[in-house]
């Protein structure tokens, strides 16, 4: 076989005159007769093939029977191309490779679509054929700088003293408020492993075994719905650290996103990152985790509204309910029909029940004033008002939604984002970063009448509200924290409880009876007994953090092999039947329920 000596992509006018063997992938094929052109590929690049019956017959009669995707090697003379034949395109638009010898190491069937379209192209068959997909250079871009990422992770890691540590993938399940996937034993039939939701209990126990500090690429498993930023395996950045508070965590964490966006994008994210309590990030962008590219703040309005005629408002206030809006810049360009059917029926997807506008206009005394059906409902000095609230300007949408907070939080906040994006108010290349602090360690679950872990049961509460433990849980805020870039999660984490007793308390007040608790995570309670330190940590969501970095809204796109929004691996068919065999080997037998697919049974 010839020995590869270049890359295709790396070839330049500066090799003019140079014998190079290159190696790879029959991109396209153009046969002009006297000549043929091919554009060979390899993971680094294209470069333009020329095969000349003058320079080599046998070569050119060769290269006419070759055929996209057919595998070759070929020695060659780099040359400039003719004058006018430049393809600015390319990196190597300024030269060719006339080719003076020709190996086909491997033929290939004709691909089931185009490389060069297919984005054009549904993502069923691409994730069928994946290893065509990740033939193409935007694909390859993405794994490149998902392996960059890693790296530098793995540097900064190990320049700050930790230790990369593996934890099992076998184990017990662990709670991050998710289901399990289970492996069946064949040792102990009957009993089940659960792959890791996250390594979190393991990390805290090498904090109790004294290893200071630790972080892990760890793949996770959890048996959800896959999402557009959801898959049920992924990847952490998992970190632990000993004898920190929150700060600490925080600064050492954000130094290798730091790393990460400079390296990779030459960004550089301010230093520190800016804090924001979770109360305000609520109020003000109705989320915790706010796309802070763009300002349009939601505000209250309930004071301006209770005092108005419009029934809708007023009611909603007795009820104890609430009214916010937000006042969307150049929004008066959506039409009334717009706003009143595909916005309102936007924010009915998310609960709201109605959603009230006012246009901002001028008077013919060039006085700003909202235009609305319901601007009769308010007197000229309430309009004011709203307008001198929002900061409203000539060509402004505001819009209302009156109900319960969580319900008016919940609609507002997508709706921020959708108009954001429709009005084009944020730069593709901007980056906004925020930590979100002081959750509350707990949320009131109504159905199941119990609290719930906000972040997860080893969370701590600030020093400060530990006696509410005993009186007021529902406030008691937790040192948890999330760094949210551009409105995504990308990392969350915590100082743990290092106190068996205050744990229990938790375990308590989450409805785990002392039997369960011993049951699930009795392990990890004795451990606590025996000398842990102080400690947290924090976890990044590796496929996140890739996502934005190659400006992907598809998680599916920075994974090599994903699986659907249904959970399964279209290349390989998995999940499959198992033999009968291996269930006789587990002692387990498999009950087929009959359930309706598009309304067959299956
Ligand atoms: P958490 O559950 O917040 O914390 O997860 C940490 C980060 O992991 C990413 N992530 C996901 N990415 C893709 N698909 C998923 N299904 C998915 N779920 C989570 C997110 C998230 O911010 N043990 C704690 C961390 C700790 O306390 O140290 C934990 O797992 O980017
Ligand atoms: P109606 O009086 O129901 O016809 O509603 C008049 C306007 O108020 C319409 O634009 C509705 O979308 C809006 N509206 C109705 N209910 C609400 C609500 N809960 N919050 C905000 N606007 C609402």
């Amino acid at each position: 076989m010839l020995k590869r000596t270049h890359h295709c992509g790396q070839l330049r006018l500066e090799d003019d005159t140079q014998i190079v063997v290159l190696s790879g992938w029959v991109n396209s094929y153009r046969d002009h007769g006297n000549l043929v052109f091919i554009d060979l590929r390899d993971r680094n690049g294209l470069v333009q093939l020329v095969f000349d019956p003058e320079a080599d017959a046998a070569c050119h009669k060769m290269a006419r029977n070759l055929r996209c995707e057919w595998v070759v090697a070929v020695k060659g003379v780099v040359r400039p191309r003719g004058e006018g034949l430049e393809n600015p395109r390319l990196v190597t638009g300024q030269i060719e490779v006339l080719v003076t010898e020709l190996e086909v190491l491997n033929t290939a069937k004709t691909p089931p679509f185009e490389i060069d379209a297919a984005d054009q192209v549904n993502e069923e068959l691409r994730l069928q054929y994946r290893y065509i997909d990740l033939r193409r250079r935007s694909m390859q871009e993405k794994l490149a700088v998902r392996h960059r990422v890693a790296k530098i992770v793995r540097d900064y890691y190990d320049d700050n003293g930790f230790w990369e540590i593996e934890t099992p993938m076998l184990g017990k399940s662990t709670p991050e408020g998710a289901r399990d996937f289970l492996v069946p034993s064949r040792l102990y039939q009957g009993q089940f492993y659960a792959l890791p939701q996250s390594p979190q209990l393991f990390k805290q126990i090498l904090m109790v075994s004294g290893t200071d500090r630790y972080f892990q690429i760890v793949r996770c498993f959890r048996d959800e719905d896959p999402r557009a930023d959801r898959q049920a395996e992924f990847t952490q950045i998992d970190v632990e650290m000993s004898f920190v508070d929150e700060d600490d965590i925080m600064t050492m964490n954000e130094g290798v996103i730091r790393r990460i966006f400079k390296e990779v994008l030459d960004v550089d994210i301010p230093n520190p990152v800016i804090r924001m309590p979770y109360q305000q990030a609520i109020d003000e962008y109705g989320v915790d985790r706010p796309d802070m590219r763009f300002e349009m703040k939601l505000k209250d309005i309930s004071d301006i509204a209770k005092e108005s005629t419009f029934k809708v408002f007023t009611s909603t206030v007795e009820k104890g309910g609430i009214v916010k809006g937000l006042c969307a810049p150049g929004g008066a360009k959506y039409s009334r029909s717009d706003i009143e059917k595909k916005l309102t029926a936007f924010v009915g997807d998310y609960g709201a029940k109605g959603l009230a506008w006012m246009k901002v206009e001028k008077n013919e005394q060039g006085i700003v004033v909202p235009k609305s059906s319901i601007a009769k409902f308010f007197t000229d000095e309430q309009l004011a008002q709203l307008v001198e609230r929002f900061g409203a300007n000539e060509g402004d949408l505001m819009l209302f939604v009156a109900d319960k907070a969580v319900v008016v939080n919940k609609a507002l906040a997508p709706l921020r984002v959708r108009l954001s994006r429709e009005l084009e108010l944020f730069d593709q290349k901007d980056y906004k970063f925020v930590w979100v602090v002081d959750f509350p360690l707990f949320e009131w679950n109504e159905d199941a009448k119990r609290y719930d872990s906000l972040h997860h049961p080893f969370t701590c509460p600030v020093e400060e509200d530990m006696g509410k433990l005993e009186t007021d849980p529902g406030n008691i805020r937790s040192q948890a924290y999330d760094l949210v870039v551009n409105g995504s999660e990308v990392g969350g984490g915590s100082v743990r409880i290092h106190n068996p007793q205050i744990q229990a308390k938790v375990f308590d007040l989450l409805n785990i009876s002392k039997k369960q608790a011993e049951d699930r995570f009795g392990f990890f309670l004795k451990a606590l007994g025996y000398g842990a330190p102080p400690h947290g940590g924090i976890a990044f969501g590796l496929d996140r953090l890739t996502m934005l970095l190659t400006g992907t809204e598809n998680i599916r796109d920075v994974i090599a092999f994903p699986k659907t929004q249904r959970g399964q691996c279209l290349m390989t068919e998995a999940p499959s039947d198992v033999d009968q065999g291996q269930l006789d080997e587990l002692n387990l037998r498999v009950q087929k329920h009959l359930h309706q697919v598009d309304g067959e049974n299956v």
